[in-house]
Order: structure tokens, then sequence, then C-alpha cells
């Protein structure tokens, strides 16, 4: 089945949470599958940090023909972040004002904001309800945000790996990152590669909060005692360090990162518990125990003041990464869900 790339383009002003003002913002979109009739088959994707609105890419596990969300029955749409470097408009993209890149001027952009982009879009595709809204991690924050602004939406939410307000221990994580893009001296300069070795290092930072000790030992241990240099997981953290620096900013990834800090669904309401519960949806919560980036007491957290909320909690080797891993598990909680969501809603007709 043809997936199709598309962007929206809203032409007025957009005010951001930060009091900063965007003159107009694009986002680029994926779309797999079709709108049925009485368009009741829509599944919204949130990416996470680094993803793009390409789900194919990195979440084929789930949505493609024969797996869970098989693209012959659903109509799937994944839209990059307002922010972002994939498409959207973030900061790489040519500010009005100047006729330049904004590259350190583009504005702070929050996950409500970034839902606020999501909403016109989702408005501007005249789709009134959306059957499930799905996301880990990042994407998994904007899940909730969303549902929680627009209650009557969203008939299912999927929140993966993900909690109600950033962590001290998640923003420590960002903060060591966004300290080592710093340490770049081309990181106050205006191109596209500034800061790019700091990204690195960041990186390289950010796998180990991304998967555990046992990921390590399991996927890099040395195969002789006579090491002295070149260990795998030195190589393994230099190769991911460049693996992202060529294919993203350090100005996309340092905005992200804020914006990941910057979730707290409480901000401006009576408190997260109280803003939790204004969630509609049936919800899934899905977890995994090996998590040190979204603990699972997070999810815990989450299922306990989201009404009837649901959790299960998946068994990984690779931590945080796991939601992007564990296809088998996350497809089988899944389907356990929508089988007893079918059930209670025959119940109570
Ligand atoms: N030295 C150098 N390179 C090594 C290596 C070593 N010792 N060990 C593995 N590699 C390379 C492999 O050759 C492979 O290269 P390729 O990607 O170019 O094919 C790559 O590292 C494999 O990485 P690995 O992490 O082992 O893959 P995985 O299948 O376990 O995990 C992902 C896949 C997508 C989860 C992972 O690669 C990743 O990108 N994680 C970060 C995702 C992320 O952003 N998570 C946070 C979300 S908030």
């Amino acid at each position: 089945m043809e997936k199709y790339d598309h962007t929206f383009h809203y032409k007025q002003d957009f005010s951001l949470e930060s009091g900063s003002t965007l003159s107009g913002f694009q986002l680029k979109y994926t779309t797999l599958g079709k709108l049925n009739a009485d368009r009741s088959n829509v599944v919204w994707i949130c990416h996470a940090l680094t993803g793009s609105s390409d789900f194919t890419d990195w979440w084929s596990g789930l949505f493609d023909e024969g797996r869970f969300f098989d693209p012959r029955h659903y109509f799937i749409v994944c839209a990059n972040v307002l922010g972002g470097c994939y498409g959207s408009t973030g900061p790489l993209s040519i500010d009005p004002k100047t006729g330049k890149p904004y590259y350190h001027n583009f504005p702070p952009v929050t996950n409500r904001d970034v839902v606020h982009a999501f909403d016109l879009l989702r408005r501007e595709l005249r789709l009134e309800n959306i059957h499930t809204l799905i996301g880990g991690s990042l994407g998994g924050q904007q899940v909730l945000e969303w549902a929680i602004q627009q209650p009557d939406v969203f008939q299912h939410i999927i929140p993966i790996a993900t909690n109600a307000n950033h962590s001290p221990w998640g923003i420590a994580f960002n903060e060591a990152q966004r300290m080592a893009i710093e340490t770049d001296p081309t990181w106050k300069e205006n191109h596209p590669r500034a800061g790019l070795e700091g990204l690195k290092a960041a990186r390289a930072i950010g796998m180990i909060s991304y998967r555990y000790y046992e990921t390590y030992q399991h996927t890099q241990a040395e195969k002789s005692n006579e090491t002295l240099q070149d260990f795998r997981a030195a190589t393994y953290q230099r190769y991911q360090g460049q693996k992202l620096a060529n294919r993203f900013n350090a100005f996309t990834y340092w905005g992200l990162s804020i914006m990941m800090d910057t979730h707290n669904v409480g901000r401006n309401r009576p408190s997260v518990a109280e803003a939790l519960k204004k969630i509609k949806a049936r919800t899934l919560v899905v977890g995994i125990d090996s998590d040190i980036l979204f603990p699972l007491q997070e999810q815990k957290f989450l299922a306990e003041h989201i009404p009837d909320a649901r959790l299960e909690v998946m068994s990984s080797l690779y931590g945080h990464d796991g939601f992007l891993v564990e296809f088998e598990q996350l497809s089988s909680h899944i389907k356990n869900f929508f089988a007893q969501d079918h059930i209670s809603a025959r119940a109570s007709a």
C-alpha cells in the first residue's frame, strides 16, 4: 500500500506558549491507508524525539500489512513536530521577517504548541474523531497533552514509555546533552552544521539513557579478554553519534530536548492529577520494565489518574528503546486492549 507525503501550510500568525509568534508555519505529514466512508478509522501517531513523519521507517512493526494497525483497514497519519527538521517549520527554516534561517533565534516550542499545530491540521483534514492516538516518549507526552486539550476527539489513546511531567532525572540527562553541544566551538555560528561535533557527544549521552547496563552487556561485550583499545561499546557510542549527525542538526535537537523538559500537563491547571482526569479516551498505558529514562512508576502514575486506564508492562533488554524494538509484545498488548474494549462496549450496549 502506498504512503503519501503532504505539507500543511498555516498562513496566519501562530502564538506560542513562550509569548513569541511565528508568522505561519508548515507541517510535513505522512498518510498510509484510506479513510473509510464514516471517517472512523483514523490512527494518529506522534513520533519520538528524533523521529520523522515517515512512521513506516521506524514503526513498521506496528503499521504495515499484516501488522496490528494494518493500512488496509486504517487511515494512518503522522506529522513531523513543529520545531522539527523533517519538513516542518523549525530552526533551519527561513524566518520570513529576516529572509534568513532562524538558527539560534527559533523560539522555544512546547508540547502544547505542537499539539495546537497538530489540531489545526486535524481540522483542516476534517477528522472529527480519531479512533486511536498513539506515541512513545516525547510522542507519548504529546498524546497525553492532546487528549487533555481535546477530550471528545479521541476514542482510544496509547501513551507508551512516557510521563505526565518530565522528571528532574530526564531534565538532567537533557541538560548534560545541551552542555555537550555548548562545548562545540562552532555552536555559536549560524550554519546548519554548527554544533555538530557537540551533537555527536549529546547523542552518545542520550544512548546511555535509552538503554541500560544489561543492554550493553548483551550487545557490546568484548569478545576477548585482550582488548586494550577500540572497545566495542566505545565504537558503538561514536557510531551512534555520527549516525545522528548525518541526519539531524544541533539546533533542532536542542529545541526538542527543551520541548521535552517543559512538558507538564499540570501547567496552568489545578494539578497534574486533575489534568489527567480530563481524559475521556479509553486508555492503554504501556511501560517497559527496564526503562531508566521514563521508569515504570511514571506509567503507573498515569494509569492511576487517567479514568479507567489499563496498564501493560513490556519486558525488554532494550530499556527505553524497547518501544522501538519490541513489536510483538506491543502488538499483543494492543490487541488484548482492543479485545477487552470491544467486550466492554458490547456489555454496555
Ligand atoms: N561499533 C560500531 N557500530 C556498531 C557497533 C559497534 N560496537 N555495534 C552495533 N553497531 C552498529 C550496527 O552496525 C548498526 O548499524 P546501522 O544502524 O547502520 O545498521 C547499528 O549500530 C545498530 O544499532 P543498535 O542500537 O544495535 O540497533 P537496534 O536494532 O538494537 O536498535 C534502534 C534500533 C532504532 C532502537 C536504535 O538504533 C536507535 O536508534 N536508538 C535510539 C532511538 C531513539 O532516538 N530513542 C530515543 C527516543 S526518545
